[in-house]
C-alpha cells in the first residue's frame, strides 16, 4: 500500500494542460463535489508576472533573472476566500488582484516569468506546501509531472487551439468585449509554443495521465468523466 493510501499523505488530484482545455472549471467542480481546496497554480505565476511588471522589470532579460527571483521568493501573496461568493481571489500585498491578473496580457507576463527556470526552482515549496488533508486539487501545467509527481491521480485536458481560441472569444463577447478570433487563435498558438517547448517543465501529460480531449465533448461531459475516474483510483 502507498503511502497516500494509507492516510500518511494527502492525496493530490493534479489537473493539467493549456488554458482554455477547460481544467479550471473541472478543477472546481471537483473541488466542490469532494470538499477539497484548490491551487491556481496560473494564479500564482500571473501574480508574479504583474509583480514584475509593476516593478519595471523586463522578464525577457537574462540580466533581470535575479531580482525576478527574489521578487518570487518573497511575493505577498495570498489566497482568501470572499466572505459572500466564496470565491477564491488572489491577494498581492493587501490588494485583491484577482481581476487584473485575469487579462491576456497578464497570461502573456505569467508565460514569461514561468519559463525561467529558477523562478519555477522558487515557487515550487509554496506550491507543495498547499497539501493538507482531506487532499488538494492542483490545477496547472506541472502538477503531475513535477510538483506533485507522487501525486496518486493525474489528470491531462487537451483541445484543439481552434476549439479554446472560439471558448475564449465566447468569454470575452459574453463580457461586451471585442476581441478578433484570429488575433487569440495566433495568441494561443503561440503561449501553447512557449509552455510545450520551455526547457524546465514543459507542458506534457505526465506519465500514466488519464488524458482527456475535449474539443468534442461539454464540460459535464469532461467532469464526469475525470470525477468517475478519480473515485475508482481512489476507491472512494
Ligand atoms: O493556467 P493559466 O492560464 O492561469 O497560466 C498562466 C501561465 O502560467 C501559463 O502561460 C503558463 C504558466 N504556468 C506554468 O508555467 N505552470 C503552471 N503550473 C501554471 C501556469
Amino acid at each position: 500500500m502507498s503511502a497516500t493510501q494509507s492516510g500518511q499523505i494527502p492525496p493530490v488530484i493534479t489537473i493539467d494542460g493549456p488554458s482554455g482545455s477547460g481544467k479550471g472549471t473541472v478543477a472546481f467542480r471537483m473541488a466542490q463535489e469532494l470538499q477539497w481546496p484548490i491551487l491556481d497554480s496560473g494564479a500564482i505565476y500571473r501574480v508574479l508576472g504583474l509583480a514584475v511588471h509593476r516593478a519595471n522589470i523586463d522578464p525577457t532579460n537574462p540580466d533581470n533573472v535575479g531580482e525576478i527571483v527574489q521578487l518570487a521568493e518573497s511575493l505577498p501573496l495570498t489566497f482568501e476566500a470572499e466572505p459572500e461568493t466564496g470565491e477564491v481571489v488572489a491577494v498581492l500585498d493587501g490588494e485583491a488582484v484577482g481581476d487584473l491578473i485575469r487579462s491576456d496580457e497578464a497570461g502573456v507576463r505569467a508565460s514569461e516569468v514561468a519559463k525561467i527556470p529558477e523562478v519555477r526552482t522558487a515557487l515550487l515549496q509554496r506550491q507543495r506546501d498547499f497539501r493538507k488533508f482531506p487532499g488538494l486539487i492542483a490545477d496547472g501545467r506541472d502538477m503531475g509531472t513535477i510538483v506533485f509527481a507522487d501525486a496518486p491521480v493525474k489528470i491531462f485536458l487537451t483541445a484543439s487551439a481552434e476549439t479554446r481560441a472560439n471558448r475564449r472569444f465566447e468569454q470575452l463577447k459574453q463580457k461586451g468585449i471585442d476581441a478578433s478570433l484570429c488575433a487569440l487563435l495566433e495568441s494561443i498558438k503561440a503561449r501553447d509554443e512557449r509552455d510545450r517547448t520551455r526547457t524546465v517543465a514543459p507542458l506534457v501529460p505526465a506519465e500514466g495521465a488519464f488524458v482527456v480531449d475535449s474539443s468534442n465533448l461539454s464540460i459535464d461531459e469532461v467532469f464526469s468523466q475525470v470525477f468517475e475516474y478519480s473515485k475508482k483510483v481512489l476507491g472512494m
